[in-house]
């Protein structure tokens, strides 16, 4: 390709001139986006790749009305945004399961085939690629055109991030091809390339900014810059893998359809390739991780997804992951350093965990200064002790491990490490109750560490989330008496106004009327809150984010959540109430034991009364899955299925919405009845429960 600008200058041209030129430029740029990105083959330099785009922008000032739909500059430098808006994901965004030894990879294999009810000598097709260590990105494509780029956030709200993605040179602004569907969600992953995070941390160290961890934390800041014009300056690739919700698929097959992202003209990872045995899968592995050096961008592992999309559809998801795909994690990066300190953290359930202080020291491209140790036992058992040399391990985002000592490194003085038996915080008993490993603070109610610590939770970003209200001010808040327990929070501002002019919080170093006015603000907005988050706020054990919508999801309501908890809290294990929860998808006994001994203690339920005082809690919308006819309906499965096996059939109830029980109560709505059914077929007939055969329940699904 050849260079032809004209030697006119910009103002020299006529208005048709002009559009015949932002025509051939808008051409000319897309070509050389396509050699230098896809085809690793560019034919001109940057400084004249910049001039035509320069030329491009100059034209389009003087005559913004001829600006093409499909222009360069759309891609680069648009308005800056405000904040970023929320995006719910029509289909959510999963994360993988993951293995780490040859077995796990097996078991994988064996697990599809045994849920699909295949034989040991079927043959199934895995796709195996590497898992790129960047930011997964939600693109969705309307009529071929780039309409809406989101993060993935939770997994069910992400960001708007259109702007700046659009500036990104790998993201095509418009797919290419006559086998589009109309509307496609591809997802993907965002990363730096390595020599480009090189050159970025260069120049933000020139510049006396800070230095990014790793490309991928630095893929992140360049995308979710304000200002898309900064992210236009980062060379961020894109990786397509997959897709959320699409009009229709241009194939059968997993490697198909990214075959055809790849004919649409969006970026696919050349290493993807075809397994048909376990051993070919790890046999892969082993290749990528030889190569993975000299890759040029970070990788964290291989992904194996079954290739067959009808099979992927029939295997669903477990939890937050889907069963047809698991992530091989290639081993976690290690590094030597010395123990300087071992402190103690008392956490929000009276939890001491002992930690070690570090002397820095880079661990896989991040500064590492803090360890766990888990627990008193895991220290005797490898005998760490302060002044020791450790091997420590970094996997992703996990808090680094002390993996052992190196013990020929031991200064003589260095002594065993032996565990404080009160807590550092409040001075309580602290004991080990049982088998337990852990090491817990008595003083429940008087310790203050696990009072603040139980605060800064509730006010964590995925809980009440109240801007200005953070670690630190909880910290101050708790110490001034000013907030105790979350109902206080709600009643700050009232009880502020009560006070004495120089008691006030205006009053205090570092409070100035605005930023006071600003904090009751943030608190009157989180007057309002969803279920899930505040089940999750409650800083109940075991009862996570995941574990909050499970619940919120399953009980909808706050009154029936606390009316679920209380009954069996009163009915203890084995009563209908405990089975009920115990029906919940993603609840077990771990989780209702912990239910209950929340809601047994009076201070507890004290407190709750307190909050929800204060708060509206909101009933979580249901989701799409409440349309189907099943959804809410308890059913029981007895005798053998011919056309799925029972796991499958239980995992299909469960994601349109229906409870699965093991045995026919009251509560039963349909009983499944299979071949050969027995007893429980007997018991339903006389209770008067509705039976189906397999294909009544599968058109009532809507499976059939
Ligand atoms: S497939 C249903 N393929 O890994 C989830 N994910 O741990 C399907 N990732 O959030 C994900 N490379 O950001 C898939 N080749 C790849 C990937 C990949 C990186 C990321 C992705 C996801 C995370 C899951």
């Amino acid at each position: 390709m050849t260079q032809r600008m004209t030697t006119k200058t910009v103002d020299e041209l006529t208005r048709a001139e002009a559009k015949t030129e932002l025509a051939r430029l808008a051409k000319e740029i897309a070509q050389h986006d396509e050699l230098y990105y896809r085809r690793d083959a560019p034919e001109i330099s940057d400084a004249d790749y910049d001039a035509l785009r320069l030329r491009n922008a100059a034209i389009e000032e003087r005559f913004p009305e001829l600006r093409r739909p499909d222009s360069p500059s759309r891609r680069i430098g648009a308005s800056p945004v405000e904040a970023f808006g929320k995006v719910r994901h029509a289909v959510p965004m999963l994360s993988l399961g993951n293995a780490f030894a040859d077995e796990e990879v097996a078991e994988f294999g064996a697990r599809v085939r045994r849920f699909l009810g295949l034989g040991a000598k079927e043959p199934v097709e895995m796709v195996a690629e590497p898992k790129i260590d960047g930011l997964s990105i939600s693109l969705t494509y309307v009529r071929s055109r780039l309409a809406l780029a989101a993060t993935r956030g939770d997994g069910e709200e992400g960001e708007n991030v259109t702007a700046n993605v659009m500036t990104i040179r790998q993201v095509p602004p418009r797919l290419t091809g006559t086998d589009v569907p109309e509307r496609i969600e591809v997802r993907g992953e965002i990363y730096l390339p390595h020599a480009d995070f090189k050159k970025l941390n260069e120049e933000q160290a020139a510049a006396g900014a800070k230095l990014f961890a790793n490309p991928r934390n630095a893929a992140a800041g360049s995308l979710r810059q304000l200002d898309p014009s900064i992210t236009a300056r980062r060379p961020l690739g894109f990786f397509a893998y997959g897709w959320g919700d699409a009009s229709s698929l241009p194939a059968n097959t997993q490697s198909g359809v990214v075959e055809a992202f790849g004919a649409w003209g969006l970026p696919i990872n050349p290493l993807m390739r075809i397994c048909r045995s376990v051993d070919e899968m790890l046999g892969f592995y082993r290749k990528v991780a030889l190569e993975r050096a000299d890759l040029g961008y970070d990788i964290d592992g291989i992904v194996y997804k079954v290739n067959r999309l009808d099979w992927q559809e029939r295997l669903g998801f477990v939890s937050r992951a889907p069963r047809w795909a698991i992530a091989h994690k290639f081993p976690a990066e290690e590094a030597t350093t010395r123990v300087l300190e071992i402190t103690i953290q008392v956490g929000r359930t009276g939890a001491l965990t002992p930690a070690a202080k570090l002397e820095p020291v880079t661990v896989g491209g991040v500064v590492v200064s803090n360890a766990t140790l888990h627990n008193e036992d895991e220290i005797a058992r490898k005998d760490i002790r302060v002044g020791d040399t450790v091997l420590v391990r970094r996997a992703g985002d996990v808090i680094p491990q002390v993996l052992g000592v190196v013990k020929e490194k031991r200064p003589q003085h260095a002594k065993p490490y032996k565990m404080p038996e009160v807590c550092p915080a409040c001075g309580s008993k602290a004991v080990r109750e049982g088998g337990d490993v852990v090491r817990r603070c008595t003083g429940g109610l008087i310790c203050p560490a696990q009072r603040k610590e139980r605060l800064k939770h509730f006010v964590s970003r995925n809980a009440f989330d109240i801007e200005g209200l953070g670690e630190k001010q909880i910290e101050l808040f708790y110490d001034e008496g000013r907030i105790i327990q979350p109902a206080d929070i709600f009643t700050l501002a009232a009880r502020d106004a009560r006070l004495s002019e120089a008691d006030r919080l205006t009053s205090k170093k570092g409070f100035g009327a605005k930023s006071v006015e600003n904090l009751f603000k943030a608190i009157e907005a989180r007057r309002k809150v969803p279920l899930d988050r505040f089940i999750y706020a409650l800083g109940i054990r075991h009862v996570g984010e995941t574990t909050g919508r499970d619940l919120a999801k399953a009980l909808g309501t706050f009154e029936a959540f606390r009316t679920a908890a209380e009954a069996a809290t009163a009915g203890g294990e084995g009563s209908d109430a405990y089975q009920d929860l115990d029906n919940i998808e993603g609840i077990g006994s771990t989780v209702i034991d912990a239910l209950i001994a929340f809601f047994s203690e009076p201070h507890n339920v004290a407190a709750l009364d307190d909050l929800v005082a204060e708060v509206t809690v909101e009933p979580l919308v249901r989701s799409r899955s409440a349309a189907s006819p099943v959804a809410g309906k308890t059913v029981v499965f007895t005798g053998t299925l011919e056309r799925m096996t029972r796991n499958e059939a239980k995992a299909v109830a469960e994601r349109l919405g229906a409870k699965v029980a093991g045995s026919v109560s009251k509560k039963t709505d349909y009983v499944i009845a299979g071949a050969d059914a027995g007893s429980k077929l007997a018991k339903a007939r006389e209770a008067g429960v509705s039976v189906l055969t397999e294909d009544e329940w599968l058109r009532l699904a809507g499976r059939a």
